[in-house]
């Protein structure tokens, strides 16, 4: 029964990360956006946000609870969730919990970190977002 779900669902796939260059039209039509991929909108933004903190140096808050559910959000084909895709999970959590945590003096290097961790899943995954996410890096000597 679990096996007959998961076919199903896999076939009601009609979009995925890869094929995200469709024409504007189409895309407005045929996307639906994923559990995951509206999570990682947010997180996106919240990164935004956090990075311009940093920048004006202004206090960046707790640790955000919105970025575990990267642990069981949907994604657009249920198959990536494999072995690896929960490790870069993990890694990022873990990255992003030491921008928190971490001394001040290595505030931007931190949050590099955490985005570079992004970059890495996404290596795996799902590129077409990756020129997006770099903007995100800070440069160092800013
Ligand atoms: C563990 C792997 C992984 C990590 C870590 C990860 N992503 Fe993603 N990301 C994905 C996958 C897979 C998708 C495609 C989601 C889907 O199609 O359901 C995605 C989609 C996206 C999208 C496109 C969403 C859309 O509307 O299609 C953006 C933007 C994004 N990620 C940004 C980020 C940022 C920023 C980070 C780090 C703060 C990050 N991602 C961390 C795997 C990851």
């Amino acid at each position: 029964m679990k096996n007959f779900i998961v076919i199903l669902l896999m076939s009601l796939v009609f979009f995925s990360c890869k094929e995200e260059k469709k024409k504007p039209n189409e895309e407005f039509i045929m996307y639906q956006s994923s559990e995951m991929a509206a999570l990682m909108n947010t997180i996106y933004e919240g990164n935004m946000t956090i990075k311009n903190k940093i920048l004006q140096g202004e206090l960046l808050g707790g640790f955000l609870e919105t970025y575990l559910n990267i642990y069981s959000a949907v994604l657009t084909n249920p198959a990536n969730r494999n072995a690896s895709f929960e490790a870069f999970s993990k890694l990022y959590i873990k990255n992003m919990k030491q921008v928190y945590s971490g001394s001040k003096d290595s505030l931007k290097q931190n949050f590099n970190q955490a985005v570079n961790s992004c970059i890495a899943c996404h290596k795996t995954t799902c590129i077409g977002p990756i020129p997006r996410i770099k903007k995100l890096l800070i440069k160092l000597n800013s």
